[in-house]
């Protein structure tokens, strides 16, 4: 089958170079010649394992193709996968003006029937706006299907070719069919649904897992107060299957490119038609609450932070990503500079995208260099080079021996053997 995919980020890139992987023709679009010709050279612009290989792969095997040409890119292929950014709106409402765009030139360079399909996270309604419009342009039939995509930063790949479930939203027999058909290889759960049920599942899965972690971080919370420990009541919850045991991982907040934009546009969503979101709202203020759990803990520690040295273990939203949107370390960073603390970050990927954002922070390569007269470590995000630190050496180094488990991925109990005052999240 021959595709175009328009878009080159995390999801236009995965989503193409997988199809290819599944013996489609894939002709990947993007407006930045830049990012196309580094493309083309094998050059990845983001950080995500197993993408490159795969991209790589497919080169080498004729299967996946780079351009700026969108006209000729559509020209030539029966489906056309949207997978724009929808950057946030002013209101919080996402932007759609780069979908639309997209929309107009499939519109007017449709030679032939097409199926369009809809990957960007985009609000209820968008899919039958989005034909609307290429149907103004277009002497042919297009179809538009709404295929949301679930995928995660650090295991997009993965997550590609071993879905939980594909959501197909469509109108159109058999174009619901023929994207069926494109995802049958993945022998997985396939749910054929309206439009408009496939735009909000997008939307109410993601505001009910960043909601689960609200709920967690609040009952981590509540664990402190009343002496229990939050990861012995998360595994007693999560082995309800009811439940389920994943994203029960209390700590200092979700951040990312998705969790926090989507849990306020889908609050847009809902207010638009005079309905408030009150749960998701609720989810929002107390993970804006959350990312600062580790300061307060600093704050009860030191009667002042002026001048102390706080080490950060991990800046990325979460750990295999370079990516920094809306990630806690930013407000425990800024929260410790304002308060006069001088703080070194550690990083193994992320310390450029920080540099952009971040003020007044050093940065080291090493965490047994940067403990080296520190009064604290805050383990922010849970990279794996973390999890296996000699904290006998690190002890040696510090001044005080405070640690901030801000992902309570750490044995307490060492830890304390080893001379450490130890603070977790809810236990
Ligand atoms: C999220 C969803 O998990 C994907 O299904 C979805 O496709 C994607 O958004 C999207 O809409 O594109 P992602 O943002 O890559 O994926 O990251 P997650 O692994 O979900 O983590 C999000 C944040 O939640 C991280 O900051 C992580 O540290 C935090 N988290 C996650 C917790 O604090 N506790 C947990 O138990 C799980």
């Amino acid at each position: 089958m021959k595709i175009a995919v328009v878009g080159t980020g995390y999801v236009g890139l995965v989503a193409g170079a997988c199809l290819a992987d599944l013996g489609n023709e894939v002709i990947c679009v993007d407006v930045d010649e830049k990012k196309i010709a580094a493309l083309r050279q094998g050059k990845i612009p983001i950080y995500e394992p197993g993408l490159e290989e795969l991209v790589a792969k497919n080169a080498r095997e004729k299967r996946i193709f780079f351009t700026v040409d969108s006209a000729k890119a559509i020209r030539e292929s029966r489906i056309i996968f949207i997978a724009v950014g929808t950057p946030q709106g002013k209101d919080g409402s996402a932007d759609l003006k780069h979908v639309f765009q997209v929309a107009e030139t499939i519109g007017r360079n449709a030679n032939e029937p097409k199926i369009v399909v809809d990957k960007s996270t985009v609000p209820v309604g968008t899919s039958r706006k989005v034909r609307e419009l290429i149907m103004k342009h277009s002497k042919h039939n297009v179809e538009v299907v709404s295929n949301p995509e679930f995928l995660r930063e650090g295991s997009a790949v993965r997550d590609f070719m071993e879905p939980d479930r594909v959501v197909i939203g469509a109108t159109s027999e058999e174009a619901g069919k023929a994207i069926y058909d494109l995802y049958r290889p993945l022998e997985c759960g396939i749910l054929v649904t309206t439009p408009e049920s496939a735009e909000l599942i997008k939307y109410a899965s993601n505001a009910f897992l960043a909601t689960k972690i609200s709920f967690i971080n609040e009952i981590a919370n509540l664990s402190e107060l009343v002496g229990a420990d939050i990861n012995e009541v998360a595994k007693g919850m999560g082995l309800d299957v009811r439940i389920g045991k994943h994203f029960l991982n209390a700590g200092c907040g979700y951040g990312g490119s998705c969790f926090p934009k989507d849990v306020q546009a889908i609050q847009k969503i809902a207010k638009d038609k005079n309905y408030p979101l009150e749960i998701v709202e609720a989810t929002e203020k107390v993970n804006a609450r959350q990312k600062l759990v580790p300061v307060q803990k600093l704050n009860k520690e030191f009667s002042s932070l002026k001048g102390k040295k706080i080490v950060l273990l991990g800046l990325a939203f979460k750990p295999n990503t370079d990516d920094m949107r809306e990630a806690s370390s930013i407000e425990i960073a800024n929260a410790l500079v304002k308060q006069g603390a001088a703080v070194v970050a550690v990083d193994p990927i992320a310390r450029e995208n920080a540099k952009k954002i971040l003020k007044g922070i050093a940065y080291s390569d090493s965490v047994y260099e940067a403990a080296k007269g520190a009064d604290a470590i805050v383990l922010v995000t849970e990279w794996n080079e973390f999890l296996e630190l000699d904290f006998e050496k690190i002890a040696k180094e510090m001044k005080s021996k405070i640690i901030v488990d801000g992902r309570n991925v750490y044995d307490r109990e060492k830890l304390i053997s080893l001379g450490f005052k130890y603070y977790g999240i809810g236990r």
